[in-house]
């Protein structure tokens, strides 16, 4: 099948090495050119465990090519997936769809012969119906198809999460247009199809993330509460998880939830709520939840060192999670622009998100080079984000070289017996 994907973010890189790598021909438009240039010379442009050598290696075969121009890939395409960033409105918080509307008039002057257009951004009940308005503006309706075809992938799991996907979801009412993505997916023999109507499929995308980020509210507050009661967070979610009807992952507390998604999709979601007069009360907590989370994860670090003249602190993890470089709407991004406001000396370490952070909080850290370099000389050591690497602290190094033994461990990775021992004073999350 020839496949044209728009957009080479998080979703149309990995989404378009996928299908390459399934035996497809992709070509991926996207209008940055530095982009595109690099992923020409060889270059992937985001890190994404296991991405680079299926790239690579479909790169080489010639089953996946990278173009600026509409014309090197719409008018030969079976499918035109979009895959354009849908951002919050700065104001509004609704979902900007600017990118959606111009992707569909740019590929509606490009199609050639019956076309299925494929929405896998995460758009608003409704955007389908919208492209499809845009593009029979140029096209014969009897020419194309639109149809909403979810993406689950998570950032950091993408190449596990095409090839094992829990579900696939196909909004359409055609039966042509279905069974052209029956096709796209026929080797995904053990992933469930779901066909839908349109309007269920953009839905099902935003209230499954939503649904997350409210579980996730959920055992941060159960933790808040553990922490008072005495109680373990790890252990109540172990025995809630292994209830089949509630399930064990997402079960994780820790600094909040992150990321380029849960948060732009939760509050997209409340005002799409909000528009149809319809009451989202559970995400609308998660929301505000979430944001007063990041700044009691601040105060938790500051109280820490409160005792401490000019205290130094050292960030170990900037990405809003482990195994991916972005830190969009990290909460440890956030949290070290709270503690910024305190003016206090503040070194920061990530293994792969420290170009993402350079970005977002410019001269006011240092940047270290390492987790050692990181923890030199420092009154408190924060993880922010859950990286094997972290996991693996030498105790004994790090007892001499900080100037304070103290760590509040906001993913609870670390080993509380091993750090007491090497004489750390211990904190984590939703235990005493
Ligand atoms: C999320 C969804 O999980 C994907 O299914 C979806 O396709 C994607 O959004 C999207 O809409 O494109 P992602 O944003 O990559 O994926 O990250 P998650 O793994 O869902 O984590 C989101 C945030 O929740 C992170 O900050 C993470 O640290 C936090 N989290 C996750 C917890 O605090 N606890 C948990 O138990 C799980």
């Amino acid at each position: 099948m020839n496949i044209c994907i728009i957009g080479t973010g998080y979703v149309g890189l990995p989404s378009g090495v996928g299908f390459a790598e399934l035996g497809h021909n992709v070509v991926c438009i996207d209008k940055n050119k530095a982009k595109i240039d690099s992923l020409n010379s060889g270059k992937v442009t985001l890190y994404e465990d296991g991405l680079e050598e299926l790239f690579l290696k479909n790169l080489q075969d010639g089953r996946i090519k990278f173009s600026t121009k509409m014309e090197d890939g719409v008018p030969q395409a079976d499918l035109v997936i979009l895959a354009v960033g849908t951002p919050s409105h700065p104001v509004t918080k609704e979902a900007d769809l600017s990118f959606i509307y111009a992707a569909a008039s740019e590929v509606a002057k490009h199609l050639d012969g019956f076309t299925v257009i494929a929405t896998k951004s995460t758009v608003p009940v409704g955007t389908g119906d919208m492209v499809e308005a845009i593009i029979s503006q140029v096209k014969p309706h009897d020419t194309f198809e639109v149809v909403s075809l979810p993406e689950f992938l998570r950032e950091g799991y993408a190449v596990h999460d095409f090839f094992h996907p829990d579900r696939i979801v196909v909004g359409t009412d055609s039966i042509k247009a279905f069974a052209l993505i029956k096709e796209l997916y026929a080797d995904h023999k053990d992933s469930p199809i779901l066909h839908t109507s349109r309007r269920s499929s953009e839905l099902i995308k935003y209230a499954s993330n939503a649904f997350l980020a409210v579980k996730i509210h959920y055992i941060n507050e159960i933790a808040n509460l553990c922490e008072k009661v005495g109680a373990k967070v790890s252990e109540v979610a172990q025995g809630m998880g292994m209830d089949s009807r509630i399930g064990p992952r997402f079960l994780n507390a820790g600094p909040g939830y992150g990321g380029s998604c849960f948060p732009k999709d939760t509050r997209a979601l409340v005002y799409l709520a909000n528009q149809h007069n319809s009451k989202l009360s559970l995400v609308n907590n998660a929301i505000s939840g979430n944001e007063e989370r990041k700044d009691m994860m601040a105060r938790r670090i500051m109280s820490a060192v409160k005792h401490i003249n000019q205290p130094k602190v050292a960030i170990l993890g900037l990405a809003f999670k482990n195994g991916t470089d972005d830190c969009r709407e990290s909460p440890a991004v956030d949290i070290v622009k709270t503690l910024i406001k305190y003016n206090m000396p503040i070194t920061v370490y990530d293994p792969k998100a420290m170009e993402c952070a350079k970005e977002l909080l410019g001269s006011k850290v240092f940047y270290a080079n390492s987790m050692e370099e990181a923890v030199t000389d420092a009154d408190v050591i924060a993880v922010l984000t859950e990286w094997d690497d972290f996991k693996a602290l030498d105790y004994e190094k790090a007892s001499m070289l900080v100037r304070s033994k103290i760590i509040i461990d906001l993913r609870n990775i670390l080993d509380k017996e091993e750090a007491e021992k090497h004489g750390f004073d211990y904190h984590c999350i939703g235990m005493m």
